[in-house]
């Protein structure tokens, strides 16, 4: 029997396996609705939507294409991105005309999000929109608009299903929250 990983000291699980997998399967099928006559472009933000990206499309029955990019911020280890960020992987290929569809973990400050929404904008693709699995609303500091968004969470820290803690827990099945301090 396999073992699997085990319960992360100082968190608690907040989505556990079953709860994310019938999640993922409602936003394949909205994205498969949706896209249903266009050959949509998915777009991965590594590193930490790589786990999401890989159960999202293994549900869609649209034919589409994957790219993948990666944006880093200069303050690497703080989640809560204030800095400069950069494009450290840039799509090497036009995105003109296509049906664009950013693939991301979470949405904080959504500062990230919005630095790479706005770089693509400007390449002009037919449409562009957003899937984030989570999406901490509370903490938001720029103007976003999220067309499909798993699930609303608390502003807590979490990890897990992709999601890391200085690189690490990335590996969990299911996703867990930072246990408040007492
Ligand atoms: P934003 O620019 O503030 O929206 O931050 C988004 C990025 O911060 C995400 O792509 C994650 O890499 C990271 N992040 C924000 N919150 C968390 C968290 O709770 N756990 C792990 N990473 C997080």
């Amino acid at each position: 029997m396999l073992k699997k990983p085990s319960k992360v000291q100082g968190f608690e699980i907040l989505y556990d396996e079953d709860t994310i997998k019938e999640r993922v399967a409602e936003l394949a099928d909205r994205i498969n609705l949706d896209y249903a006559d266009k050959t949509p472009l998915l777009l991965i933000i590594l590193k930490g939507s790589f786990i999401f990206a890989a159960d999202l499309v293994r549900h869609l029955n649209i034919k589409h294409k994957l790219e993948f990019m990666t944006v880093a911020s200069y303050f690497d280890n703080d989640p809560h991105t204030s800095g400069e960020l950069e494009l450290r992987l840039d799509l090497k290929r036009n995105i003109d005309g296509e049906d664009v569809i950013i693939v991301e973990d979470i949405v904080d400050t959504g500062k990230t999000l919005n630095y790479i929404y706005h770089s693509l904008q400007v390449r002009q693709p037919a449409s562009l929109e957003i899937v984030t699995l989570l999406d901490k609303k509370e903490s938001r500091e720029v103007d976003l608009s999220i067309k499909y968004s798993g699930f609303d969470i608390p502003n807590r820290f979490v990890i897990g299903y992709g999601l890391d803690e200085a690189g690490f827990f990335r590996n969990l099945p299911y996703i867990a929250m930072k246990e408040e301090e007492r």
